[in-house]
């Protein structure tokens, strides 16, 4: 007998994990790789967290059990005050919904403010899993394509001129992979246009604190009815520490708090005790910012001499998008190539963009700036054209 598998379950693979599956395969056979690939800080969490874990893990009197299922009350006033100090906002901690993940946020925004057959806009080339939660989900995407016309990003003027009107939006700035950011202005006037037109605006605000000019604006000073979506996994590197957060409007508090109750119970206890200690951590987490910063100056200046000319802003996060047109029209096998000719890795612009992905690439430059000296140097021992395909 064979059984059902759900078609809703059959959603596309996250490439870049299988760029990484092709790059251990490499490694396990010998030879070595410059990872370029991956979108995650390196080196170790910051000093502070750890010394936080290891105090509770000594303390005989904390049990570590689960918190509750909105997480622990110390660090969702934590998460407030920051918005306080950083942004000039008020907010009630009880608007806070501490996640495993910013992952795990979406799945419990989707569910709590979209129906199954609603409507969601996102642009493209974008990050790759909110299409995919969405269509597990049963919601429509509703792809809006992006260039340096808007500044990779969606405009309320792309709405209008949808042929139906959608029940959400999602945003990230800086994003993922174009690092492109919304100014103050534009991303008021995406999220006053939602507000007024009764669309639901999820703005994934993970990049933020990884900027290289001006600090990024939040949505949440401009609309009361979008979610805002964070995480402790890019600027505060907790990437495996699994935890996010999100700022909920008052009326998806309870739902949000039932869903959690039902899919996760609560977010890791452990992390959530030591995170409460990362947002002291400034200087060394800005200190990996410089780090990221020098990375980028240094492949902005080296990659227009290989072939690498047309790149995306990247006001922010830690990638360069590039347009290679003019090198291929088939950048998994040209990523593949590179990886098995030079050993440097990179992420096929298919992962964000199912239009016109296989016309681009994205190099991450979280990596130590040895990787991106090496990456550059072997890029430059391989004529690119003949990789041509
Ligand atoms: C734009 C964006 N949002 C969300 C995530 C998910 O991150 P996490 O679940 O670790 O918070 C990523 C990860 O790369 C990302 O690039």
């Amino acid at each position: 007998m064979v059984l059902k598998v759900s078609k809703r379950g059959q959603v596309p693979p996250f490439i870049v994990m299988d760029v990484m599956r092709e790059a251990a395969l490499r490694v396990a056979s010998g030879k070595d790789v410059v990872h370029l690939e991956v979108g995650q800080p390196g080196g170790r969490p910051p000093r502070a967290v750890l010394e936080a874990a290891k105090l509770a893990l000594e303390d005989e009197s904390e049990t570590l059990g689960y918190t509750l299922a909105l997480g622990h009350q110390g660090l969702r006033e934590r998460i407030a005050r920051f918005y306080k100090d950083g942004h000039k906002i008020d907010l009630e901690a009880d608007r806070v919904v501490v996640t495993t993940g910013s992952s795990g946020a979406f799945l419990l925004a989707f569910l709590a403010a979209f129906e199954a057959g609603d409507r969601v806009a996102l642009a493209a080339p974008g990050y790759p899993a909110y299409r995919n939660i969405l269509t597990a989900l049963g919601c429509e995407v509703v792809t809006i394509p992006v260039d340096g016309a808007t500044h990779f990003h969606p405009t309320p003027a792309h709405l209008e001129a949808l042929d139906r009107p959608v029940d959400g939006l999602i945003v990230a700035s800086p994003s993922n992979p174009t690092g492109s950011m919304l100014s103050p202005h534009a991303l008021k006037a995406l999220a006053e246009w939602c507000h007024v037109k009764g669309v639901r605006l999820v703005s994934d605000e993970i990049y933020h604190g990884i900027v290289y000019g001006e600090p990024a604006a939040t949505a949440l000073g401009f609309s009361d009815s979008a979610i805002v979506v964070n995480s402790f996994s890019k600027y505060y590197a907790l990437t495996g520490w699994r935890l996010g957060w999100m700022v909920v409007p008052p009326e998806l508090v309870r739902s949000v708090e039932c869903l959690a109750q039902n899919l996760t119970i609560a977010p890791p206890t452990l992390s959530q005790i030591s995170a409460m200690a990362v947002f002291d951590a400034t200087s060394e987490l800005d200190a990996r910012v410089a780090g990221y910063a020098a990375n980028r100056a240094l492949l902005l200046d080296r990659l227009p001499a290989l072939g690498f000319d047309k790149l995306a802003p990247a006001d922010g996060a830690f990638y360069l998008y590039a347009d290679i047109g003019h090198l291929t029209n088939d950048s998994p096998q040209f990523c593949k190539r590179i990886l098995a000719e030079c050993g440097v890795a990179l992420t096929p612009g298919t992962d964000f963009d199912p239009l016109r992905g296989h016309l681009s690439v994205r190099f991450s430059l979280a990596g130590p700036m040895s990787d991106m000296e090496e990456a550059v140097r072997r890029l430059a021992r391989i004529p690119l054209q003949s990789i041509r395909s």
